[in-house]
């Protein structure tokens, strides 16, 4: 709670003169109603012209001027808690981009994205509502309470009474209300982790024909949601009428019992009346502001919930030095083992790896599909931490570097080929703003993609669609790697990055890499053989064990992983 009021903090002198509004045009409100009240006691029973233009222009006057502060009411409180949800959700994404692998495991992507909006959309309208009710209410409330009780102390226990009752169905309400909310949101978090699925995966699903399937699964995430919705809501919604039968049976009784005052002993004006019943009338409103407030506050204290505990998720990953280290990119792996869940009985992804990559040496890395490859590298760059052993660059451990300046050394081409929205050139200095033209041209060149950009009408600004789903893979695969090799990286690492391409663009874009990047090591993870055999070392990986490491020749003597592999491939040339 405290944390989230650090960010309401830096307006909080405003957030108070928005408040003053608030209780001032509840007070204005109040008052011309006695005004009224004066109208009808002194104006009218006198039959007082004079009086009853007077106060009415008086009443108009105010009624303007309460234009004016309401709406001052309205903006600025309005202006603060956008303000503030705006600083909360910077820094929650600030936050989500330090997550490591095992950081958004935790979550799971489509949570966070309802966390990051979802929540802090509700905790923003509720500081709204609460600056606004919060103050509005309580004033309406003690101001009519003590206005009754200085007109008549009788009359004046029907509101308090009624005040009292509501009180108790407000607390049952709210205590209830809570489990039911967290419950929602759970649902939505499954319901969007559904919609996004199903999204992504659209052109699999349309390719398998399977889009009832998909509608039945949408549709029965969709009925929990609207189920828990339906509990939780469905108790809200007896607020209202509650409220609304106790403000008119109130009224009822109030009209009941001043009938007797009125004609017995006369110790009630009809104008004092109608300022008692508009009062209580205003009083009962705002306990069903309150109440909803306080529904809000239930609802919100679960959303609340759900962004401390994003804030609270200790970081698995984080610099512990800024020194930047000089040195060659020498790379060694010593006994390391990994898993990506910490509990006992996991499985390890990777088993004792020991090996070392000097620097400007070519590596490739092969073994079936799930040996570990991609795991592998991913430790390089420390997308993830080992879980025993350790990995040195430089002698030194990845650990003791700085997250920036260690990954500054790797140029990664991810499995996964993505590119963001926005124009190529924007793609290809993603990780090196300052790259030159020149440093583009070589960089393009080099990944055999440079003659495809200049087609392009607009070249290098030509554009680039979300996920990059207007170029083919090939393209998409080549972008990436120009991309990597901006960033002028000692260490290219290639994950399957060449698998889209023909044998001939293949071979260009090693080509390229020999002469225009000579003394730049390479990490690449492939499929074929025929990827990996000129490298100058290759690892063979098997159900995350190292099986063989050597030249191709010498794996095709004492490797059988790699002669197995080796037979396939060959096989299915022949076939071919
Ligand atoms: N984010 C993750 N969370 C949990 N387990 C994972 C995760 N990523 C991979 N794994 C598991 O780790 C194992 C190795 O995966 P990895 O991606 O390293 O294989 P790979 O050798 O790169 O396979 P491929 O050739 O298909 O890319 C797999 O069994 C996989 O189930
Ligand atoms: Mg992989």
């Amino acid at each position: 709670m405290k944390r989230i009021f650090n960010y309401f903090k830096p307006d909080f002198w405003f957030a108070l003169l928005g408040v003053s509004f608030v209780a001032g045009s509840a007070l204005l409100e109040l008052y011309q109603i006695r005004i009224m009240g004066g109208i009808i006691d002194v104006g009218i029973q006198n039959a007082d012209m004079p009086l009853i233009l007077n106060m009415g222009f008086k009443m108009i006057m105010l009624a303007l001027l309460g234009v004016l502060i309401s709406v001052l009411g309205l903006i600025i409180p309005a202006t603060v808690t956008t303000r503030f949800a705006h600083r909360l959700r910077k820094d929650l994404f600030k936050k989500i981009q330090d997550f490591s692998v095992k950081n958004v495991n935790n979550f799971q992507t489509a949570s966070l994205v309802t966390r990051l909006t979802n929540d802090v959309d509700f905790i923003q309208r509720t500081t709204l509502m609460s600056l606004r009710m919060l103050v509005r209410a309580p004033v309406l409330l003690f101001s009519t309470v003590y206005l009754t009780y200085s007109t008549n102390k009788f009359l004046s226990r029907i509101p308090l009474i009624a005040v009292i009752l509501l009180s108790f169905v407000m607390v049952y309400i709210v205590t209830n209300g809570f489990p039911r909310f967290i419950k929602l949101q759970e649902k939505l978090d499954g319901l969007n982790r559904k919609i996004q699925e199903s999204l992504i995966n659209v052109r699999v699903i349309k390719s398998f024909v399977r889009e009832d399937m998909e509608e039945e699964r949408f549709s029965e995430d969709n009925k929990g949601f609207y189920d828990a919705s339906m509990r939780a809501h469905g108790l809200m919604l007896l607020i209202d009428p509650a409220l609304m039968s106790a403000i008119n049976f109130a009224t009822i009784f109030i009209m009941y019992f001043a009938s007797f005052l009125i004609i017995d002993s006369k110790v009630i004006a009809i104008g004092d009346l109608l300022v008692f019943v508009n009062y209580l009338r205003f009083t009962m409103f705002s306990m069903m502001m309150i109440t909803h407030v306080f529904m809000m506050m239930t609802r919100s204290k679960a959303s609340l919930q759900r962004i401390n505990e994003v804030f609270d998720e200790p970081i698995d990953i984080e610099s512990e030095s800024n020194e930047v280290i000089e040195g060659e990119g020498k790379i060694e792996f010593k006994d390391v083992s990994f898993k990506y869940f910490d509990e006992e009985d996991v499985k390890y992804t990777l088993k004792n790896i020991n090996f070392e990559v000097t620097p400007g040496e070519r590596l490739g890395i092969i073994g079936s599909t799930g040996s570990g490859k991609t795991t592998l590298i991913n430790l390089l760059g420390r997308l993830m931490d080992v879980s025993e052993g350790e990995i040195l660059v430089d002698g030194i451990n990845v650990k003791d570097f700085d997250l920036k300046d260690l990954r500054s050394r790797f140029g990664f081409v991810p499995q996964k080929n993505i590119l963001f929205k926005g124009t190529i050139a924007s793609n290809l200095r993603l990780g090196n703003d300052n790259a030159s033209d020149a440093l583009l041209d070589l960089a393009t060149t080099t990944a055999s993609i440079h003659d495809y950009i200049q087609t392009q009408d607009e070249g290098y600004d030509a554009e680039v669609q979300q996920g990059g789903l207007n170029f083919s893979g090939g393209q998409r695969q080549r972008l990436c790697i120009a991309r990597a090799l901006a960033v002028e990286p000692q260490v290219l690492i290639l994950d399957d990055s060449t698998s889209a391409l023909d044998a001939e663009t293949e071979k260009n874009v090693m080509e390229g890499l020999n002469k225009h990047f000579k003394e730049m090591t390479i990490i690449s993870i492939a499929q074929k053989i025929s990827s990996v055999a000129m490298m100058d070392r290759i690892l063979v990986l098997n159900e995350g064990e190292i099986v063989g490491l050597g030249t191709h020749d010498t794996l095709l003597e004492n490797c059988s992983v790699y002669q197995e592999i080796y037979e396939s491939q060959i096989r299915n040339e022949v076939s071919a």
